[in-house]
């Protein structure tokens, strides 16, 4: 499957070698960490495991796939997105984003998720995406929100993280629902 997407300002595409000093520059910014599953400091043999792997994953029943966004205007590899199409029920995926903090509030991920949100239900026919969040990590439900997804649930201290109970936002998008881009 063709993984290289163009959007307006943006090129989404796998990983490549190239991508490593920028990936663990934010892999170790602690605001980009805060939310995330990984901490703090990000080793450089994970970042290198993490793009030997992604440079040849696939969207497949089961499998993380991670595209780095990479800026049309400087060439910079600016953050990623990930997919997860769920084993149980492939017409089901998780999706994941970050970005560099130097890239926020320009609207980057809006951008990039609505090309994968096209990918998802246009072309993979999928029938639902979900996102969860943490309920503090405000910049990330706003994203869902204006991208139009459907907060399903509130769950009140259900995940020990990072040292303490945190609670999460449940977001959906159902296929019927997607709004593809003109
Ligand atoms: C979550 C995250 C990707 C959101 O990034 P973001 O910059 O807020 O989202 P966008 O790129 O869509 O930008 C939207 C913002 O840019 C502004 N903006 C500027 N130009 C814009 C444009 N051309 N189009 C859309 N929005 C634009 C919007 O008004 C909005 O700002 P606001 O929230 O103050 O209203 C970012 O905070 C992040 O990487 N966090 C760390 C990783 C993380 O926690 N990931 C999620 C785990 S669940």
């Amino acid at each position: 499957m063709n993984l290289r997407f163009q959007t307006k300002r943006l090129l989404l595409r796998p990983f490549q070698d190239s991508d490593l000093e920028l990936f663990l520059a934010y892999r170790n910014d602690p605001e980009v960490a805060r939310y995330q599953g990984w901490s703090v400091p990000y080793p450089r043999q994970a970042a290198l495991d993490f793009i030997a792997e992604m440079k040849t994953a696939q969207i497949q029943p089961g499998n993380w796939l991670q595209l780095a966004l990479e800026l049309q205007a400087n060439g910079e590899t600016i953050g990623d997105v990930a997919i997860h199409q769920m084993k149980s029920d492939p017409r089901q995926a998780y999706l994941g984003y970050s970005l560099a903090r130097a890239y926020w509030g320009q609207g980057y991920a809006s951008e990039a998720i609505r090309a994968v949100l096209d990918l998802l239900f246009a072309e993979l026919n999928l029938h639902r995406v979900v996102a969860e969040c943490d309920v503090e990590n405000e910049a990330s439900w706003r994203l869902l929100e204006r991208l139009g997804f459907r907060r399903e649930a509130h769950l009140h201290e259900n995940i020990f993280f990072k040292g303490a109970y945190g609670s999460e936002y449940h977001y959906a998008m159902l296929g019927r629902d997607w709004k593809p881009n003109d």
